[in-house]
């Protein structure tokens, strides 16, 4: 199958895009470097170019993908709370110029990366783990361009009649996660604890996420090019502190003892996140197997043997 991905030279897309062709797919992938240039995809499928840009959309028509999967994104929740029309301009318009390319090159399917811990905002604990028919309740404008991405592809799909997936992920964490962003907390933990230097936990450290791995990630997308339908989270169904993400890596890093600095807490983040798997179950046949000690040592060994570029 021929498929497209915008944002596939980043974090979470080179693996996916490892995965693709590994399965025999013919990938293209459209990315400005933005992030920076890390050499996880060779030049040969490479398109640099914004996903807002006339570039972008000729190499959209030219490829005539049968799938696209949409991961170009501003990512930072920070940048969008200072620099919210940047955010909508990427999220959405780059969103919506890349679907309508590929409409017109006669794609019928997308997929799409939304994200589980901002679209829902703050659920109380006794709606935890968050089922996909909980309301969307953003609190950044990260948040929100993630929401208005699931209701771009629903609209798309009843609409256009193309099927349309959005993967609502959990924080995702891996091998050639950047540990000079202000996501991946398990990366940025890693890349000071591994050199014996304490990291920096903003606010309490008692806010959870669900820390799901990027090879897992990497399959549910791939999956997700081939089935369902809608919007899907792709967590584990287990919140956990940043306290004890903090307390992992810094045994797995080998630093037992070395205690955390603390800032103030970071503007728009929610209290906590735990999503719940059983429609990825169901639709996807998927589910996550990849442990968080296992996953952090991963992390860990990662950082430890390559070279950091801040
Ligand atoms: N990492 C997570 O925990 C997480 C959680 C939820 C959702 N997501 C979503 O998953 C997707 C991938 O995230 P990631 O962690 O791999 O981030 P990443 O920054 O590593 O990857 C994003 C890629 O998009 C590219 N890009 C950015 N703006 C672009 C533009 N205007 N035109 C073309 N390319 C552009 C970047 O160069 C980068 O390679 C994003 O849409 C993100 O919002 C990530």
């Amino acid at each position: 199958m021929r498929v497209l991905v915008t944002g596939g030279a980043g974090f979470i897309g080179s693996h996916a895009v490892d995965l693709l062709r590994a399965q025999g797919d013919e990938v293209l992938v459209i990315d400005d470097l933005s992030s920076g240039d890390f050499g996880w995809i060779p030049d040969d499928i490479l398109v640099r170019a914004d996903v807002r840009a006339e570039e972008a959309v000729h190499a959209v028509e030219a490829f005539a993908p049968e799938c696209m999967v949409l991961l170009a994104a501003q990512m930072s929740v920070s940048i969008s709370m200072r620099e919210p029309l940047l955010d909508a301009d990427v999220n959405v318009v780059g969103l919506v110029t890349m679907i309508e390319a590929g409409l017109r090159a006669g794609c019928r399917r997308f997929v799409g990366a939304s994200s589980g811990g901002t679209i829902y905002g703050d659920v109380p604990e006794e709606r935890q783990p968050i089922e996909e028919c909980a309301p969307r309740a953003p609190l950044s404008f990260y948040g929100i361009t993630k929401s208005i991405m699931v209701d771009y592809l629903e609209t798309y799909a009843r609409e256009r009649d193309v099927e349309t997936v959005a993967l609502a992920f959990g924080n995702v964490y891996g091998p050639r996660q950047n540990p000079h962003g202000e996501a991946g907390v398990i990366a940025i933990f890693a890349e000071r604890l591994t050199k014996g230097l304490p990291g920096t936990i903003n606010g309490d450290g008692l806010t959870t996420r669900d820390y799901v791995y990027v090879d897992d990630v990497a399959r549910a997308i791939e999956r997700s090019t081939r089935q369902g339908r809608g919007l899907v989270n792709i967590g584990t169904g287990v919140g956990t502190s940043v306290l004890d993400i903090y307390r992992l890596v810094r045994s797995a890093a080998g630093h037992p003892n070395l205690d955390p600095l603390h800032g103030p807490p970071l503007p728009g983040e929610v209290r906590a996140v735990a999503l719940d798997p059983d429609r990825a179950r169901t639709m996807l046949d998927w589910r996550p197997r990849v442990k968080l000690e296992p996953g952090i040592a991963e992390v860990v060994r990662w950082v430890a043997t390559h070279e950091s570029t801040a």
